[in-house]
This record gives structure tokens, sequence and C-alpha cells, in this order.
């Protein structure tokens, strides 16, 4: 793993963004793993930024999302194909019908999630994956559990995501209980992962990721094992690290 020491959520994610827009320039038709929630927006932003500027071309982009609230449709403002219209792809040259997200609105979660992992293994796999952590260490909705996951599946939230995320809701009540997710395996299956965390919260997770032991009650751990993992976090995140990475 390497971990790149990052000041603040700004130069978190311009770095994130650089990174990002070198994998896109050195092969303009790669498959990019994306994510959602707070700490990808600012990299979206300078992802945005550099195709306004004319530095950056998606046009031969696929994408595939990590995760889906299962009960929201696509138009629902809360659901994640929603936050990524809204954040990146109706702001850049990617043709959309190369974007794809686990669909919400399909209720029959065995067929979805088959067909989701079809679709992603077909185009070979991300190159890139970028993600998020959660404040217990989940990545995309892999919570903690006794054993780590393999493909697609649904999940149930646990109580702490449930409250984490119901910052983005009116009401607590109103965060779905349920989400399609890429699972581990797939996850793991990306030619390079890029990891970001900001803030104190995450400080914990960080570390089980980088340090703890290799256990699926931090599914992030799991990422030691990969051979191509880049870290970017920044003063906060990193705050119980220091030590090691001195
Ligand atoms: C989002 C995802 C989640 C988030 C994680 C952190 O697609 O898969 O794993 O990355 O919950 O969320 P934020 O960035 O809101 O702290």
């Amino acid at each position: 793993m390497k971990i790149i020491h990052a000041t603040d959520y700004e130069d978190m994610s311009r770095k994130a963004a650089n990174l990002i827009a070198a994998q896109v320039t050195l092969k303009p038709n790669c498959v990019l793993g994306l994510a959602t929630g707070s700490t990808p927006i600012g990299t979206y932003k300078g992802l945005v930024a550099k195709y306004e500027a004319g530095d950056l071309d998606f046009s031969e982009v696929s994408s595939y999302n990590l995760d889906e609230y299962r009960g929201l449709t696509g138009d629902d403002p809360q659901s994640y194909r929603y936050f990524m219209n809204d954040n990146l792809f109706d702001h850049v040259n990617i043709d959309k019908s190369r974007t794809f997200v686990p669909d919400g609105s399909n209720m029959d979660a065995e067929a979805n999630c088959a067909a989701y992992d079809g679709l992603v293994g077909a185009a070979g796999y991300p190159d890139l994956q970028l993600l998020g952590i959660g404040n217990n260490g989940h990545i995309g909705f892999n919570e903690p559990d006794d054993h780590f996951s393999c493909g697609t599946h649904c999940v149930d939230l646990t109580e702490s995501t449930i409250e984490a995320n119901s910052r983005l809701f009116d009401r607590i009540e109103d965060v779905p209980r349920q989400a399609y997710t890429m699972g581990t395996q797939t996850i793991m299956f990306a030619r390079q992962i890029l990891v970001l965390a900001n803030g104190e919260k995450k400080a914990q997770a960080v570390h089980d990721m980088c340090f703890g032991p290799i256990a699926p009650s931090c599914p992030a751990s799991i990422l030691q094992l990969h051979p191509n993992v880049v870290v970017i976090a920044d003063d906060e995140a990193l705050a119980l690290c220091k030590d090691k990475l001195a």
C-alpha cells in the first residue's frame, strides 16, 4: 500500500483528481470504478474543472459504480445514480450509456446482482477503482462481518452506516435499510485501487485498513493483499498512523 499524506480535504481531492486524470490520459478507453459519498465530491469537481479546461476527455471512458440503495429509482435525488449524474456525468463528455450503477429499482436481488457482476466482468473489471471508507471500515457497502463477501449482493446496512448516511436525508427513517453493492472480491479484481479518506471520524478505519489484522471485521483491511493500492488521506484521517509513517 502506498500512503500519500494530504494536508486537508482540498489537497486530497486535488491529488486524487490528478491520479484519475493520469489514468484517463494514459488509457482513454479505461474502465473506472466509482464511488459516491462526501469524500469524492471534491475529486469529481477537480475532474470537471480539468475537462472544462480542455485537459481531459471522457468520451471513451466507461464506469461502474460500487453501490446503490435498494428501492430507489435513478431519478430519486437520494439515489447514487442521481449523485453521479449531478456530481460528474452531467458535466463531462462521458457517454452515459457506458456509465453503470446497480439498478436500485430492481427488487429481484439475485437477478439484479448477477446481471451487474456479468456487466463488470464483461468489461474486464476496473483499471482504477476509487473507494471511500466507512467509519466502520466498510468499502462499498461491504459491512463488518464474519467473512469477506464475493460478488455483487444485497446487504442490510448497519445502524452505524444508517446513522452516518442520515445526514443526507431529512429524517433517519428515510434512509433505505438495504443496498446493492459490489462484493469485496469484485473490488479486489480492479488493477489499481485508490482509497480516499478525510476527517477524524475515519482515523480508526484508516489505521485498521493499513496496519490492522486482515479480518472481515474491517472489510477494508483486505486491501493489504492487493498489489496496487494508493491511499490518499488527510492529517486527521492519518492521526492514528503517525508513528507507523514516521
Ligand atoms: C459509496 C460507498 C461507501 C462510502 C463510505 C464513505 O459509494 O461505497 O463505501 O465510500 O461510506 O462515505 P463518505 O465519503 O460519505 O464518508
